[in-house]
């Protein structure tokens, strides 16, 4: 038990203890708890959360220090549709975004803030986003009436006294993040398991770098120093300041030499990430000593450092990860990261007091409990439809547990890249590989990008559309403006990371997946990085540089030529209706777009 007295404010800082005196007065919760960070702490919550019903402790001897947690079944995706960017004039948030007149959005959320956290202990969880007293980290403070998020934050960022210590040096602005459940408590009511609200508000003041989520306790929605602040806030910092915050991993390839070459990418949510930046090579590659380390699996903030050399950090502390798929075979740095003080949200239960989901292992359990709450057996599975694991559930991991953690994850400086990747979720049209062929035509290939939508957000699974970046979601300012913003960041630089384009997803004629993927994209990357270490070989094609097959190492995977040739084919017909969709884009942002994306489009429509 903490010695503490968690009512007692933490800080000094006047702005800070006011604002926090202001949100209660208005969400009237019946205790103030200041969150420190500590193991006590997080044990009690963790505790007071399987007492209420919303954790299940797992068996300790099998998955130490993990609890599960099952939400309600309409919370469990990030909701675009009620993610609002409320710049002051419509124009600055763009058409790609849900804008409300800041005014009477206000007025809107202070309607619904009012008593809100009635019965309920408000927490005030001060957070950094980056390692506590890095140049490149941001601090924000959390107000929030779920000790779920308090939890899940302390495995995704730096949390409690030392991110205190910071703000009352009061050299860095603090960005306030006010979230609440929305389902305030009547006196001797009991909670539910999974308090939430039909009507849900994910709302951001970039002009005034503000936050305000209410009605879900979903990760995207709810744990706001990761979407919320690390891009669609700091999107708008980074434009502001000369830097970049986006939607990609991190990892460092290290070649037989011992050189290593950083490599970001940027792939839409559920398209890859995690398991790319935990990528392990296959057993050819690691005799030779080709070894990749992780940085980061989700968020990059990049930035040129004094000699122009563009530097990254990973913002966040833990991986908030995709659970389906992930398994011994596909992600094994994955299953050592979730192996223990992991919270699961929306997996199955197994009678062991395990857990288990779609793809973790070939054989299913006899029997288990769905992330519903329901029996599942594979034979119900079959007949109903039914999955055991909600395709979007996740594991919250700390990033410090996984094998493959690059030595320098944490260097307050970042680390340099070399390279950036884009890739989608595409069966058709987009080849397994290849380079752009400048700067420009790189922002071009990234600006649009296609890819088919995904469980990780409520919306109709499958249908491919235009995300620039892997941004569509998360930039919280004009896309045409980041589009100039993007051009803009090479003339900071003095050395122009290389542009390249994956698709690990194009599918045969018979449905299947033609590339095996995972560790064998080793071989994809291992070309990338002989491209940018110069020296490598390749031929140019209408939409840029790709390898031959001889350019490529095959050892150890059966791989023929010809199939090589069906996975790279570049389908004329194809790229012109792929073309068109690009205009459909620029069409919505033309006020806004860079003449040298006009220019690069020409160029494009030219050589096709
Ligand atoms: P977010 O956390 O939502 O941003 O997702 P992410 O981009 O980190 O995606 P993640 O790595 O979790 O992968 C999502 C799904 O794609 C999982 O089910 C993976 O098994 C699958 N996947 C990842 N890499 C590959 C690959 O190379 N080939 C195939 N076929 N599937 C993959
Ligand atoms: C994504 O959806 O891109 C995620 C999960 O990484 S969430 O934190 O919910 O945004
Ligand atoms: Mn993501």
């Amino acid at each position: 038990m903490s010695q503490r007295n968690p009512t007692q404010p933490l800080s000094n800082n006047a702005h800070l203890l006011r604002w926090v005196e202001k949100m209660a007065a208005l969400t009237q919760p019946a205790a103030i708890h200041w969150v420190d960070g500590s193991d006590e702490e997080y044990a009690a919550l963790c505790q007071q959360l399987v007492a209420g019903g919303t954790f299940t402790k797992l068996n300790e001897k099998l998955w130490p220090g993990c609890f599960h947690a099952r939400s309600d079944p309409g919370d469990v995706a990030r909701v675009e549709d009620r993610t609002f960017i409320c710049s002051l004039s419509k124009d600055g948030a763009g058409p790609t975004n849900n804008w409300v007149n800041p005014f009477e959005m206000r007025k809107k959320l202070r309607d619904l803030f009012t008593n809100c956290m009635a019965g309920r202990t408000m927490y005030v969880l001060p957070f950094s986003m980056g390692p506590v007293g890095s140049p490149m980290s941001q601090i924000g403070v959390q107000l929030t009436d779920s000790p779920y998020v308090v939890v899940n934050t302390r495995i995704m960022a730096r949390i409690g006294l030392p991110v205190i210590r910071e703000i009352d040096k009061g050299e860095k602005r603090v960005v306030p993040c006010m979230h609440s459940v929305g389902v305030p408590l009547a006196p001797g009511a009991k909670d539910v398991s999974w308090p939430c609200n039909k009507e849900k508000y994910i709302v951001h003041f970039p002009e005034t770098r503000e936050i305000w989520s209410y009605g879900s306790g979903y990760g995207g929605n709810a744990l706001l120093g990761k979407k919320c602040f690390a891009l669609r806030i700091a999107s708008n910092l980074a434009r502001d300041e000369g830097w970049m915050a986006e939607h990609m991993l991190i990892l460092g390839v290290e070649d037989p030499q011992g050189r290593k070459t950083y490599v970001a990418a940027a792939f839409p949510s559920a398209c890859g990430k995690t398991n790319f930046a935990m990528l392990i090579p296959p057993a050819h590659f690691q005799k030779q000593g080709w070894k990749v380390w992780t940085v980061g699996d989700d968020i990059a903030w990049l930035k040129p450092d004094a000699t122009g050399r563009l530097r990254a950090i990973n913002p966040e502390a833990g991986f908030f990860g995709v659970a389906p798929g992930t398994s011994l075979k596909t992600n094994p740095n994955a299953m050592a990261s979730l192996a223990k003080n992991t919270i699961f949200t929306n997996v199955a239960l197994t009678p062991d007091g395990g857990v288990w989901w779609e793809g973790m292992t070939d054989t299913p359990p006899a029997e288990c409990i769905d992330w519903q709450g329901k029996k599942w057996t594979p034979v119900i599975g079959k007949e109903t439809g039914a999955k055991a694991a909600h395709p979007n559930s996740r594991f919250t991991a700390p990033a410090s547990q996984c094998p493959t953690i690059d030595p320098a994850w944490e260097d307050p400086e970042g680390v340099p890249i070399h390279a950036i990747v884009f890739g989608g979720r595409r069966a058709t049209t987009m080849p397994l590989i290849y380079q752009a062929f400048n700067w420009s035509s790189g922002v071009y290939v990234g600006a649009t990008m296609g890819s088919e939508m995904t469980a990780a957000a409520a919306g109709t699974v499958g249908k491919v559309r235009r995300d620039p970046m892997a941004m569509l979601p998360f930039c919280g300012y004009n896309m045409g403006d980041y589009f100039r913003h993007w051009i803009n960041m090479q003339r900071q630089l003095t050395e122009t990371p290389r542009v390249f384009h994956v698709n690990w997803f194009r599918k045969d004629a018979d449905g299947k997946f033609m590339w095996p993927g995972f560790s064998e994209n080793m071989r994809v990357l291992k070309w990338i990085v002989d491209r940018v270490r110069a020296g490598g070989r390749a031929k140019e094609t209408p939409i840029g540089w790709v390898p031959r097959y001889k350019d490529i190492e095959w050892e150890g995977l059966d791989f023929p030529e010809a199939k090589f040739e069906e996975l790279q084919q570049f389908d004329r017909a194809a790229w012109r209706a792929e073309v068109l969709g690009h205009e459909e884009l620029f069409i919505d942002l033309h006020a806004h777009l860079p003449k040298e994306l006009i220019y690069e489009r020409e160029l494009l429509i030219c050589r096709l």
